[in-house]
């Protein structure tokens, strides 16, 4: 596998771990703040970004590279309230998006087809997770603290209208 892609393969797997610590952090503080159904929606999600860098980790074994696990840096533990955390998943997100287009970038200068169109699926996931973040968010605006409550019951509804495309793991 060329040496630049395993490089940038290898930063997107450190990304996606990260992911998936950040999401568990804030499905911690939804637990403890009593907002069951967020703070499933976030386990759930944090999940996600776990499968996500098993894809990763088993793409860049396969192809004949060597996938590194290296440490995560801590994740916030406090948030003023459910707004700031999903403002932080969609800031998040773009970051990831960001991320997932330099890798298509790189393939492109480097003529790895084979990669590129491994991470299409990540491309179409991206603009999932951003939808979902930002339909959230939306919601969040129409409330008022008092409905809270009744968005917590929804969210988890919108879980399975958000299923990423081609499925996961
Ligand atoms: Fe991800
Ligand atoms: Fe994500």
């Amino acid at each position: 596998m060329i040496k630049s892609i395993e490089k940038i393969l290898n930063v997107q797997i450190e990304k996606e771990s990260y992911s998936s610590h950040l999401y568990l952090s804030m499905a911690s503080w939804a637990e403890a703040a009593g907002y069951e159904g967020i703070s499933q929606w976030l386990y759930v999600q944090s999940d996600e970004e776990r499968l996500h860098m098993l894809k990763f980790i088993h793409y860049v074994n396969e192809r004949g590279g060597n996938a590194i696990i290296s440490a995560i840096k801590v994740p916030p533990a406090k948030f003023d309230d459910v707004m700031d955390v999903f403002q932080k998943v969609l800031k998040h997100e773009e970051f990831v998006t960001a991320s997932i287009n330099e890798i298509v970038a790189l393939c492109n200068n480097e003529k790895d087809f084979t990669t590129l169109n491994f991470v299409q699926w990540f491309v179409a996931e991206q603009i999932q997770e951003e939808k979902s973040a930002r339909a959230i968010i939306d919601k969040l605006k129409l409330l008022g603290k008092q409905n809270l409550y009744l968005l917590d019951k929804d969210i988890m509804a919108m879980r399975a209208a958000a299923e990423p495309v081609g499925g996961v793991a």
